[in-house]
């Protein structure tokens, strides 16, 4: 155990109930210890995932109850070890996906649940890749299994995931065609994408100009009613890999059920004789079935991302960076729907 005496002070943003951003609270307390197993993370930056912006509202279908510390992931370095963990994990720089709880300035982490940050790579910069960049190559890799000179729809291409799994999928030598608002076409268009616009016109007539005989995997992160064209625009042998519900942020009622309706919607899609497969893709799921094959998963995918960063495939995009206890204005920039890239935080 590393019992390096620890004489900082935790600072942590907290999620009281269904706010406005300005109703989050700035808590100060004592740093905790790492238990046997864990490491004690000092957070270098952490982000502003969707998911938060879904928990202010009470929209995450799988939150837990309030009060709570948000934050889906973090970049920092090891501050101190428990027992029965490495001691040489001190002074390292780790990532790591928590969930909730990353919005802190020490988070306590199972050290089975880090994963090294190579050299040359900045802890902002590194942050704009953890949630981010394990769904991104996880769904091209694991779920859609994509191939050079395939051809793909990413909704959202310009967002924080989508904007990783285009240079993800380009690298795999794969053609995209992405869906953004209008104001992020020519950015799109220099990263060589074919960009489509999601708020005007009619997407499947849109895609089905750039690709006539269908696309071979579409990544939907919207849900709601769209999901149907984006089954429809599947190519045979396609797949839909179906990963969020961002259309129905803002409804009322049972945040669970849009994700029961999408699942639904897989199940029926995968039960009926064709020819084209559909996923629902949570990236935190997998956790609950079996940990080591999770761990395992993160760290080998998550080292992928990072040397895709490393040899310049990746180039991490971050929109703005603000204190942590700026919680509220960073979560307003995040929602205004302006920023290009990851919002940071950082204690
Ligand atoms: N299942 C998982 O494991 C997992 C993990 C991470 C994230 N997610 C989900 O992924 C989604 C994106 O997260 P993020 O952090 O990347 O968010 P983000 O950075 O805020 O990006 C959101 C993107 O969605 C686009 N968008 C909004 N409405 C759209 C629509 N109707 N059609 C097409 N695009 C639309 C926006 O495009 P413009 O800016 O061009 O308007 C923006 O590019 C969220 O729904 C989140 O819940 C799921």
């Amino acid at each position: 155990m590393n019992t390096r005496t620890v004489t900082e002070e935790l600072t942590e943003v907290v999620l009281p109930g269904t706010v406005e951003p300005e109703g989050l609270q700035i808590r100060h307390g004592a740093v905790p210890t790492a238990g046997p197993g864990q490491v004690l993370i000092r957070t270098e930056a952490t982000g502003v995932s969707f998911a938060e912006q879904q928990m202010r509202r009470g929209r995450y279908y799988d939150q837990p109850p309030f009060p709570f510390v948000p934050g889906y992931d973090l970049v920092g370095t090891v501050l101190a070890t428990g027992e029965d963990v490495d001691p040489a994990l001190a002074g390292q720089r780790v990532a790591a996906l928590v969930k909730v709880g990353g919005w802190a300035s020490h988070v306590l982490v199972e050290a089975a649940d880090t994963v090294p940050v190579p050299d040359g790579i900045g802890a902002a910069e590194a942050e704009t890749v953890v949630v981010n960049g394990i769904t991104a190559w996880q769904m091209l890799h694991r779920k859609a299994r994509v191939r050079a000179g395939q051809t793909i729809l990413v909704h959202g291409a310009n967002g924080g995931v989508g904007s990783v799994l285009v240079q993800l999928a380009q690298a795999a030598g794969v053609k995209v065609i992405g869906t953004a608002s209008a104001r992020h076409h020519d950015a799109l268009r220099e990263r060589g994408v074919s960009p489509v616009d999601y708020r005007t016109g009619d997407i499947p007539a849109q895609v089905r100009a750039l690709a006539p005989g269908g696309v071979d995997a579409v990544f939907d992160h919207v849900g709601g009613r769209g999901i149907t064209d984006s089954w429809r625009l599947l190519a045979p042998g396609g797949t839909l890999v179906s990963y969020g519900s961002a259309a129905t942020r803002d409804d009322a009622g049972s945040k669970q059920w849009p994700v029961f309706k999408l699942l639904a919607r897989i199940w029926l899609w995968n039960a009926l004789p064709n020819r084209r497969s559909a996923y629902f893709f949570n990236v935190w799921a997998g956790r609950a079935f079996s940990k080591p094959r999770f761990r395992s998963r993160l760290r080998t995918d998550l080292t992928h991302v990072f040397t895709a960063v490393t040899r310049g495939e990746v180039t991490p995009q971050i929109a703005a960076t603000f204190p942590l206890t700026a919680a509220p204005e960073a979560i307003r920039l995040a929602e205004s729907g302006t920023a290009a890239g990851k919002v940071i935080l950082t204690p």
